[in-house]
């Protein structure tokens, strides 16, 4: 009988690493900045506070070991991955109260492209909320054999990282204490700034 082959086309991957650094520094920095701050970047935050952006070179002192520790994933990614050398290229924090959440959304666009995206929880209040979801865009008549979405539930010093086009959105907030978290995108070193698209990838696979 012949055997039948499972070709992985299209899966998608996402990696997690579980850190262990000091978060205090980090919640204060975030805390300070947001009680000086006059206002607050609206995108996917549906109430929330979500920070300007930091570029590669200006990002805080006290992410910096923070940062390097990503720049050490992503780079690990790529070099599994055999995809060109990312570098950042911008990082945010996001302040979640009470009943804040993040609408569905994608991080790379035409005019902003990314390659890896991802996400980092300084601190979780309350377990079992503000869960991140990720969506699945295969037709929802294929639901018996790719699940729609799927979520995952934010735990402190978790470091998530996704390809930039994933759509995914972020779940309530049921606490008063702030849950905050830092978001992230890394773009391939071979996409110019004049590029508007990200760096497509084709091929031609020979069946074995
Ligand atoms: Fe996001």
């Amino acid at each position: 009988m012949a055997e039948i082959n499972t070709i992985p086309y299209f899966p998608t991957f996402l990696w997690s690493r579980q850190l262990n650094l000091d978060l205090k520094d980090m919640k204060k920095y975030c805390l300070d900045y947001k009680k000086g701050a006059t206002f607050s970047v609206k995108k996917s935050n549906k109430g929330g506070y979500q920070s300007p952006l930091y570029s590669d070179n200006d990002v805080p002192e006290s992410m910096k070991e923070l940062k390097n520790y990503i720049d050490q994933t992503v780079n690990t990614i790529t070099k599994s991955m055999s995809i060109p050398d990312c570098y950042m290229s911008s990082m945010w924090f996001n302040v979640n109260g009470r009943n804040h959440y993040n609408a569905k959304h994608t991080h790379s666009t035409p005019n902003f492209p990314c390659t890896i995206s991802g996400v980092f929880y300084i601190s979780i209040p309350k377990p079992g909320m503000g869960n991140i979801t990720f969506y699945n865009d295969a037709p929802s008549y294929m639901k018996e054999l790719h699940s729609k979405s799927m979520s995952i539930e934010p735990k402190e010093n978790a470091l998530i990282l996704f390809p930039s086009w994933l759509e995914h959105s972020v779940s309530q907030s049921k606490s008063d204490e702030p849950r905050i978290s830092m978001s992230f995108n890394y773009l391939s070193k071979t996409v110019t700034p004049d590029d508007k698209i990200a760096d497509l990838k084709s091929g031609i696979r020979r069946l074995s």
